[in-house]
């Protein structure tokens, strides 16, 4: 079975993450391809982002500024496909979850993995803005987001006293993701099993470092 870790992208009191997330775990573990964990940022009290060279020590395993920092970066790394749920905010993704994904760092953590996202606001929108840039955030990461997304509008009342979103559509959106999400976490799994590359970065740099070694103008 694929690890699923769901990752929970809003902290505040009186947040709606909470009747969301219910609804999106107990999908995805009735779904039967996902060993679920959630990852609340509420359980995670991540520092702001303060990490440089000085403070990672061995590349291979490092420390970090703070314990925390370093379980984090283990649990991303300790998963095959990702879930996140999240609010928008100013039309992008909270901050909270901004540096938690940029706490991921040089672990490589989100690597060639599937990340589906589940987006939902107080307005028309649904989240559709934060999962754009959540999108393109997650490029960089080098993960894979994927095409299908649930988006949720007028999220206050978005769920039935029994705990279902009241739009059947809603419904049918989550189911189309995990099925994404299950073939993606599937198919990159063999991938990386296979053999991964070198990350493009560190090939660009052992590239360019080859061709001044050997004299040739690099601009
Ligand atoms: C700081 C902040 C900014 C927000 N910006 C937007 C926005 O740009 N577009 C929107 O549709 N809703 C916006 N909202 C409404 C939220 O999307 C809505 O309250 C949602 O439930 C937030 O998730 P949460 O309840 O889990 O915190 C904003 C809310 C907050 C607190």
């Amino acid at each position: 079975m694929s690890k699923l870790k769901i990752i929970v992208g809003t902290t505040r009191p009186t947040r709606n993450a909470d009747r969301v997330v219910t609804w999106v775990e107990a999908a995805a573990a009735a779904y039967g391809a996902f060993e679920v964990e959630v990852l609340d940022l509420r359980d995670w009290p991540l520092p702001f982002f303060a990490e440089h060279f000085g403070t990672v020590g061995d590349i291979n395993d490092p420390a970090y500024s703070q314990p925390i920092v370093k379980a984090w970066n283990r649990a991303i790394q300790d998963s095959d496909a990702y879930l996140v749920v999240t609010g928008e905010y100013n039309h992008s993704i909270p901050g909270a979850l901004k540096n938690a994904i940029d706490t991921v760092w040089l672990s490589n953590g989100f690597r060639n993995k599937p990340v589906a996202a589940v987006g939902y606001s107080a307005g028309i929108g649904g989240g559709i803005r934060a999962l754009e840039h959540l999108a393109q955030i997650m490029v960089e990461t080098e993960a894979v987001p994927l095409r299908n997304t649930v988006v949720m509008p007028f999220a206050n009342d978005a769920f039935a006293d029994s705990g279902r979103p009241t739009n059947p559509a809603t419904d049918a959106a989550l189911q189309v993701l995990l099925d994404d999400l299950a073939w993606w976490s599937t198919a990159l799994e063999r991938a990386r099993a296979a053999g991964e590359l070198v990350p493009g970065r560190n090939r660009l740099r052992d590239l360019i470092l080859k061709a001044e070694t050997a004299g040739v103008p690099t601009a």
